[in-house]
């Protein structure tokens, strides 16, 4: 029999209050509403991003003032629902800052954040990011129309933690992983989405591990994409 600490409970309860929150559609709230822990100063990064803006933006509207989106197409502009905290943002500025980058300055609730949108090889995009407090992945897939780029795999992960700054935190549906997915050590970044849902509809639920002197630990699920989103926050373990 497992004794789980009061840390453990508390965890498991705010794990399900923020799946359901998701499944009710509730008007969306910032990360912070769902694990108030605090973020570390930096970017969020998210690559092959498609139309998948708006959330999040919304998430972390609060705490992030620089936004980097990388997709090969142009940028578009989803549909904002009208309860969203974007629909009554002013734009202050957009435009070309180079035939690579639409940059556009929103004011959320008076506080200025820039978007970024860099139109082309999210994997060069990432080489000159650095600060990165939010790795934000998901609803990517290597068929049909997805990147086919192994983001949680053996040759970019770790490129990725060096621009993670202490603390900050990774969001995935898991898509993604290379070929070795079934042996590596942050298997649990991902495994949920590849054997849970696709291979024989086991529910696995993410463990904590160590990698790369990092502690991960999984703050719970953050909604669905392809299978379910969970949010990790990453520290160094030395
Ligand atoms: C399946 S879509 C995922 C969109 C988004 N993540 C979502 O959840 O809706 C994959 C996206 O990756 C983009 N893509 C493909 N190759 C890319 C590359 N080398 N760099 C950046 N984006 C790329 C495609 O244009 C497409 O928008």
């Amino acid at each position: 029999m497992t004794i789980l600490s009061t840390q453990d409970v508390n965890n498991r309860q705010i794990q399900t209050k923020c799946a359901e929150l998701y499944i009710v559609g509730d008007k969306m709230k910032f990360f912070k509403d769902y694990y108030p822990i605090s973020i570390p100063q930096g970017i969020l990064f998210y690559p092959c991003t498609g139309l998948d803006i708006i959330e999040p933006i919304e998430l972390f509207a609060d705490t992030i003032r620089e936004f980097h989106f990388a997709d090969l197409i142009p940028f578009t502009l989803p549909s904002i629902p009208k309860e969203s905290l974007l629909a009554s943002s002013k734009i202050i500025k957009q435009g070309y800052l180079n035939p690579k980058l639409y940059q556009i300055i929103i004011d959320v609730n008076n506080k200025y954040l820039t978007i970024n949108w860099h139109q082309t090889d999210a994997i060069k995009v990432l080489e000159k990011l650095n600060n990165i407090s939010v790795f934000f992945y998901r609803g990517d897939s290597i068929a049909g129309s997805g990147s086919w780029i192994y983001w949680l795999g053996k040759e970019l992960l770790p490129k990725i933690l060096t621009k993670i700054v202490n603390g900050g935190l990774i969001i995935t549906d898991g898509s993604n992983p290379d070929e070795d997915y079934k042996i590596h050590p942050w298997k649990e970044l991902y495994l949920h989405s590849q054997l849970g849902h696709f291979s024989d509809n086991r529910i696995i639920t993410p463990n904590n591990f160590t990698y790369n002197n990092r502690c991960f630990t999984c703050l719970g699920p953050l909604g669905k994409r392809y299978g379910t989103v969970y949010a990790w926050k990453v520290e160094f373990s030395d």
